[in-house]
């Protein structure tokens, strides 16, 4: 399985800039810099190398995923990591595949933006015998074209995510009054947006007194989610419940809710929920600006070890593996929030 490669500097060149001590003077005198190709670099053939293509930096779960990464694929453990930042746009990321395909990695492992485009990467990567794992979101094909996915069950969070909204209001005696919600949702066509929104969509046609009465994109950065916010609130449109899609996009919003000074949370007019369960969105658990953020678990990097561990020793791989997560609300999140590192 594994090859010998040679890696060309940053993805695919390296230069070598020979500075002071190696320059030579032009006719005006001036010292000047000496450019020379590198040779390529060769690895470690005991090594595994796996090429690793993330989404990019959108969001604070998403530096903790890429952090899972590094830590885990390390050269101690036996792992040649190239890491290569998507910088989220699926264009890139592709492009990056094919990279990889060219180097005869070992293995490639995919955080795909979106769930479209993967069709000819992963037939490339198959002619070539090069396993690919899919993890975090998914890829819109059939299994047979990967060796495995792990992640989230995003339509779980979801149904979790709604599914407390509609006990929360029973405890409040509000199930039978009419409920205006605001759904933030994350970027169009990644399977965390597919999931969630399907899930919450699911608890809403069993409510019919809840009503979307804004449902916008804020691609899970926070600054979208303060710009949502602020048209929504130009607009004036009322509101009971505040859906965001992920923690980033939650902030931003309370943050134009504050220059408003729009009163959120436990004990306000206006129920917050978001998804990640973020040590800063759990802290907001605890005072109760936000009052539920259901669990996106980014620490999935040892799935997709395991995963390569078995298919080294010719094992068969799990398809579909879930990560545990969990649902985090005033009742149960101060025995978590000092274990959360990210
Ligand atoms: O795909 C996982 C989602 O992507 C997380 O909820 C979000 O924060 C991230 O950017």
């Amino acid at each position: 399985m594994r090859k010998r490669i040679f890696i060309f500097g940053m993805a695919v060149f390296t230069f070598l800039f020979c500075l002071a001590g190696c320059g030579q003077s032009n006719e005006a005198g001036q010292e000047k810099t000496e450019i020379t190709r590198a040779g390529a670099v060769e690895y470690d053939s005991s090594l595994i190398t796996v090429g690793f293509i993330q989404t990019g930096k959108e969001s604070a779960w998403r530096d903790a995923n890429t952090a899972d990464f590094l830590n885990t694929f390390t050269v101690e453990k036996g792992y040649n990591l190239i890491y290569i930042d998507g910088n989220s746009d699926s264009d890139r990321q592709i492009k990056a595949a094919f990279d990889l395909i060219a180097q005869e990695v070992d293995y490639i492992i995919i955080d795909p933006i979106v769930e479209n485009g993967w069709k000819d990467v992963l037939t490339e990567a198959s002619a070539k015998n090069i396993p690919v794992i899919v993890s975090d979101r998914q890829v819109n094909l059939n299994a047979s074209n990967y060796a495995c996915w792990v992640g989230s069950d995003f339509y779980q969070e979801g149904v979790n995510g709604a599914g407390w909204l509609e006990n929360y209001l029973v405890s409040q005696d509000k199930d039978r009054e009419k409920i205006k919600i605001v759904l933030i949702e994350g970027t169009k066509g990644a399977t965390a947006t597919i999931g969630r929104t399907e899930g919450i969509m699911e608890r809403l046609e069993k409510n019919p007194n809840w009503e979307i009465v804004a449902r916008e994109c804020g691609n899970f950065t926070q600054g979208e989610g303060t710009n949502v916010m602020k048209k929504i609130l130009e607009e004036g449109i009322e509101f009971d419940v505040l859906i965001t899609e992920n923690d980033n996009m939650m902030f931003g919003a309370m943050k134009a809710m504050d220059q408003k000074e729009i009163k959120y949370g436990r004990g306000t007019d206006i129920i917050t929920i978001s998804f990640d369960a973020l040590g800063e969105a759990l802290d907001l658990v605890q005072t109760g600006k936000l009052m539920v953020s259901v669990e996106c678990n980014p620490l999935i990097a040892q799935l997709a070890e395991k995963a390569i561990q078995k298919l080294e020793e010719g094992k068969r791989v799990e398809k579909v593996n879930f990560v545990e997560e969990m649902v985090f609300t005033y009742e149960n999140v101060g025995a978590y929030r000092k274990d959360r590192k990210y």
